[in-house]
């Protein structure tokens, strides 16, 4: 475990390196959808995860989003967001991460967002706590909705689909005391999972989004589920990750809202 860890985090310091240096520069943006953007950077901070863990482990499966799709039968699956926040990125604002998750038989064993413009490495393996630049961190003990920040974010598809979040998002702004929008959602799992949100929400996430925070939110102390509260999975489309006392109230909101849809 030790070793998995170490490599991931080798990498996520590399691809990290190369986003932060380039963020100023001028990049090539081409488009997947209408607002759904990618650059020559999440490509490049890809080849770099990507080379680095399989230098070290060349039998391993890669699950990256932009290029490298490698399914083998070692059990093994790394699951690789290499630019989680482009459309911030894109624009030069500072709020983006490297993720990177290590999956063995259905589990996230092994995780690790780094933020380069702070510095700040959030990792976690199971069963061994969740950790910010190698300090113990774990999640808020707030149990007051009205008290409360939370993070959400908004589909790519959001204009041509109704299930847009938008619902949501109005029915939790008015019960809680304020919402954000970070613009990548690995850093709004590591924020639960730091205590500085005591909850979040989103749809329609992937993977390579969740796999790594979501590890690190239940080894801080946190609580992850769909709407319904019996089952999280990183494949799901909803995602409720908070400090665990507010869990229950999240999803009382959401689930009232989803009845009226
Ligand atoms: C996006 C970010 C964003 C979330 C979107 C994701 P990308 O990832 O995580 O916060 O709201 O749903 O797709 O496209 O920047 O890797
Ligand atoms: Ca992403
Ligand atoms: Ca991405």
């Amino acid at each position: 475990m030790k070793r998995y860890l170490e490599v991931a985090k080798a990498a996520a310091f590399k691809a990290g390196y190369v986003l932060r240096e380039n963020i100023s520069g001028r990049r090539e943006v081409s488009y997947k959808g209408e607002i759904n953007l990618v650059t020559e950077m999440d490509r490049l901070a890809e080849r770099t995860v990507v080379e680095t863990i399989l230098d070290a482990f060349p039998d391993h499966g890669i699950l990256a989003e932009e290029e490298a799709q490698i399914e083998n039968s070692s059990g093994f699956l790394w699951i690789i967001d290499p630019l989680d926040g482009t459309t911030n990125y894109a624009h030069g604002y500072p709020s983006f991460s490297v993720s990177i998750g290590l999956e063995s038989s259905g589990d996230v064993i092994v995780g690790v967002v780094y933020d380069p413009m702070r510095d700040e490495l959030f990792s976690a393996a199971r069963g061994k706590g969740a950790f910010l630049n190698e300090k113990p961190i774990a999640v808020s003990r707030n149990d007051v909705l009205i008290r409360s920040l939370l993070a959400t974010g908004f589909p790519y598809d959001r204009a041509v689909s109704t299930e847009n979040n938008l619902n949501y998002f109005n029915a939790l702004i008015m019960a809680s005391q304020e919402i954000r929008r970070s613009g990548s959602a690995s850093l709004d799992l590591c924020a639960v999972a730091a205590g500085r949100l005591d909850g979040y929400w989103e749809l329609k996430l992937q993977p390579w989004d969740v796999a790594a925070g979501s590890l690190i939110v239940r080894e801080a102390g946190g609580m992850l589920s769909d709407f319904t509260g019996t089952r999280f999975s990183i494949r799901d489309k909803e995602l409720v990750a908070s400090n665990g006392k507010i869990h229950d109230l999240m999803l009382d909101v959401l689930n009232a809202e989803k009845r009226k849809a």
